[in-house]
């Protein structure tokens, strides 16, 4: 999570798709002929080499010099496509975002601004486009003309010794074949640097990606978690999103315990820390200090994709898959035993109070979203994220403001008790009405927990719940 929140999605995709595509056809174009070139040129070297040594001689002396003029400006051409590479990156990415947001673009009218930015980084990229053909170009004539003046000498000199009687002319004129042949290689090194270049600088672009190393991986001797009870404890748990030395905490000493089977509400202001709390619990980031233990063991201690498989989330932003509804609620029974039947998602569905919207649809639980699940509703897509959540068996149930999509109407409030029988529930959640039917509120501050304990306690404590419950009354 570290990488992804600040990596740029569209960069990242320019680099799976085309940066290999590039490498993979310069592979395909350019280097595998130049192998074969290589071992023409040597047969034919030795082949001018039995005609006439001196001349092959001279011939080749001229090659280390086509090298140094290749390998110069092949250096300063990589250099330009290794900047041209991170531009069209730039591209790459300020396209997807902006793509991705282009409701708020149309709404804020920031087309012309989007489309001048964007104009700015392409002809960027341009201008370093053109930069690496003329480099290109300017060595290709270079290579053409030495490649030029090499024949012209061995010309003159080989009708000479044809003159003195030491060669045919038969023999001359295959050797200048055979020269001309041999420079091939070479000449299309020149015309294949540019290319070569780019492959490179997308190669480097793949391996930088490569030698990314998760941050948060299994321990050595790390054990899976089977059959969890529910139990989760905060042990004076510190973190902050920057690096390590620290900077100011956005939690600052969490201390709580959940019972198994206890259903739990975190109530606190904006940004107090409450979503943190839960990525840490599915241990998408690592706690800076202190322990988070399920079952009495620091997560740590077990394999992650066990430990995450034991609990399902809700998540604040939920987004769906461009799957069938249907799917989409399924995903959520990927690690329950056997296959997933109809009823099982219809009743899901029911529970998460999706089924009736669903079943207006013209296809039903058929019905395929649009990509990130943008053809429903803000709430209906809450909902077949609960309904996700609902048909998985996991001991734990984590839901980020789920009540988006919910009305805080009676029977709203008894499927979430549903819900929530037998597990372990951490509800994060402003609307109090729901607060209030939980075992115990955890009032979350400035990433602190400020108080704890059931409604009546908190009310009795005329704290900051009971002024924000008087509010809401109100
Ligand atoms: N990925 C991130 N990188 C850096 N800082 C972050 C990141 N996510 C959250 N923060 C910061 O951490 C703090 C706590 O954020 P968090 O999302 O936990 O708040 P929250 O209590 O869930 O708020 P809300 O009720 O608005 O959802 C905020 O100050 C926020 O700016
Ligand atoms: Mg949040």
């Amino acid at each position: 999570m570290r990488f992804h929140s600040q990596a740029r999605t569209g960069d990242l995709t320019m680099r799976l798709v085309s940066d290999v595509g590039m490498l993979r056809e310069a592979v395909v174009t350019a280097l595998m002929p130049m192998l074969a070139n290589i071992f023409v040129l040597t047969g034919m070297l030795s082949v001018m080499f039995v005609l006439n040594w001196k001349l092959t001689l001279f011939s080749i002396a001229s090659l280390p010099l086509l090298w140094l003029m290749t390998s110069r400006s092949g250096k300063r051409i990589h250099q330009v496509s290794r900047e041209q590479r991170k531009k069209e990156g730039g591209m790459a990415s300020k396209a997807s975002e902006y793509i991705a947001s282009i409701k708020t673009i149309q709404s804020l009218s920031l087309e012309n601004e989007t489309i001048r930015s964007f104009e700015g980084n392409n002809s960027q990229s341009h201008s370093q486009e053109v930069k690496s053909k003329r480099l290109a170009a300017g060595l290709e004539r270079r290579v053409d003309v030495l490649v030029a003046f090499v024949t012209a000498v061995v010309l003159y000199y080989g009708s000479n010794v044809v003159l003195d009687g030491k060669m045919s002319p038969g023999e001359l004129i295959v050797f200048m074949s055979y020269l001309n042949n041999s420079f091939r290689p070479v000449r299309e090194y020149a015309k294949y640097t540019a290319r070569l270049s780019k492959a490179l600088a997308a190669g480097e672009r793949i391996v930088d990606l490569m030698d990314e190393q998760p941050d948060i991986t299994d321990k050595p001797g790390a054990k899976d978690l089977v059959q969890t009870k529910g139990e989760i404890q905060f042990d004076h748990v510190f973190f902050n999103y920057q690096d390590k030395d620290n900077r100011v905490s956005v939690l600052k000493g969490i201390d709580f315990l959940i019972s198994p089977g206890e259903s739990v509400a975190i109530v606190g202001p904006s940004g107090a820390g409450k979503t943190t709390i839960t990525s840490l619990l599915l241990r998408l980031y690592e706690p800076t200090e202190g322990v988070i233990r399920i079952d009495g063991y620091d997560i740590q201690e077990y394999t992650i994709a066990s430990m995450r498989k034991q609990i399902s989330v809700v998540p604040q932003e939920n987004l769906l898959f461009g799957l069938s509804i249907r799917d989409n609620i399924a995903l959520g029974a990927v690690n329950n035993a056997g296959e997933v039947t109809h009823e099982e998602v219809v009743a899901a569905a029911k529970l998460a109070n999706a089924h009736d919207f669903i079943s207006v649809l013209p296809d039903g639980c058929n019905t395929i979203l649009s990509e990130r699940g943008g053809s429903l509703s803000g709430g209906q897509r809450q909902r077949i994220a609960i309904a996700r959540a609902a048909i998985s068996q996991s001991a734990i149930l984590i839901l980020d403001e789920p009540t988006v999509g919910l009305d805080s109407e009676s029977h709203v409030i008894n499927a979430l008790h549903n819900l929530m029988k037998q597990r372990t529930t951490i509800m994060i959640i402003h609307d109090l009405a729901f607060a209030a039917a939980t075992d115990r509120i955890i009032f979350v501050e400035n990433g602190v927990v400020v108080e704890q304990g059931n409604h009546e306690d908190l009310l009795r404590q005329n704290g900051n719940y009971a002024a924000w419950w008087k509010m809401q009354a109100k």
